[in-house]
């Protein structure tokens, strides 16, 4: 039991990392929680106006995702890397330094899935895209994305995938919560490029 117990430990301390929170303010940007929808993730740096740490902190948080579950996968096995997956998802969604306040495990899921299951990745990607292409909310594709990702790895052959991704869509959703309340409000913020503040 303890590789399991090891891997779920490292997913979570490496997921708990709030990199969004770290570089805005290592960089001068603020505190993020306060600005835009007051989320840690990349979209909200976005709405900073800092295009290059909206990206670190996609990759970064994408990275603490992907790199326990590779871990996990190289020195114990798929069961382990699934476990360490879902260590870094609540890791991030719930970290204890922030008072279990983080961020909706979007960027961390798809480093996850990306070692575990690229070609589900690939495909959940695509309805990410054009869902955000079309309606500009980051956050619809997000919710549509996580609740396809444990069909699709299903339907590729991949049940302990399935498994966990049934775990990680339940988080993202539940995270996503106040997001759906603005959707169905109509107002959910907008991807934005521009650096004024969203609200
Ligand atoms: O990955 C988070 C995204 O789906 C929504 O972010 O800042 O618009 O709540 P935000």
């Amino acid at each position: 039991w303890w590789p399991l117990a090891l891997a779920l430990l490292i997913g979570y301390v490496l997921g708990s990392i709030p990199f969004g929170l770290v570089l805005t303010r290592l960089t001068g940007a603020g505190d993020i929680r306060r600005i835009g929808s007051g989320n840690i993730g990349a979209t909200n740096v976005l709405r900073t106006g800092r295009k290059g740490l909206a990206l670190a902190t996609l990759l970064l948080d994408a990275a603490k995702g992907g790199l326990p579950v590779a871990l996990a996968l190289a020195w114990a096995g798929p069961e382990a890397a699934a476990v360490a997956g879902a260590g870094a998802i609540v890791g991030h969604c719930f970290p204890v330094w922030l008072g279990f306040k983080g961020g909706k495990g979007v960027a961390t899921a798809a480093g996850v899935v990306l070692v575990l299951t690229p070609l589900v990745l690939v495909l959940i990607l695509v309805a990410f895209v054009a869902i955000v292409w079309a309606t500009r909310w980051v956050s619809l594709g997000s919710i549509t994305a996580a609740a396809l990702a444990p069909i699709v790895a299903w339907l590729v052959g991949d049940p302990t995938a399935a498994g966990l991704y049934v775990l990680i869509a339940a988080i993202v959703i539940l995270k996503h919560r106040e997001n759906i309340g603005r959707l169905l409000r109509g107002q959910e913020n907008r991807l934005s490029f521009g650096g004024r503040p969203a609200s």
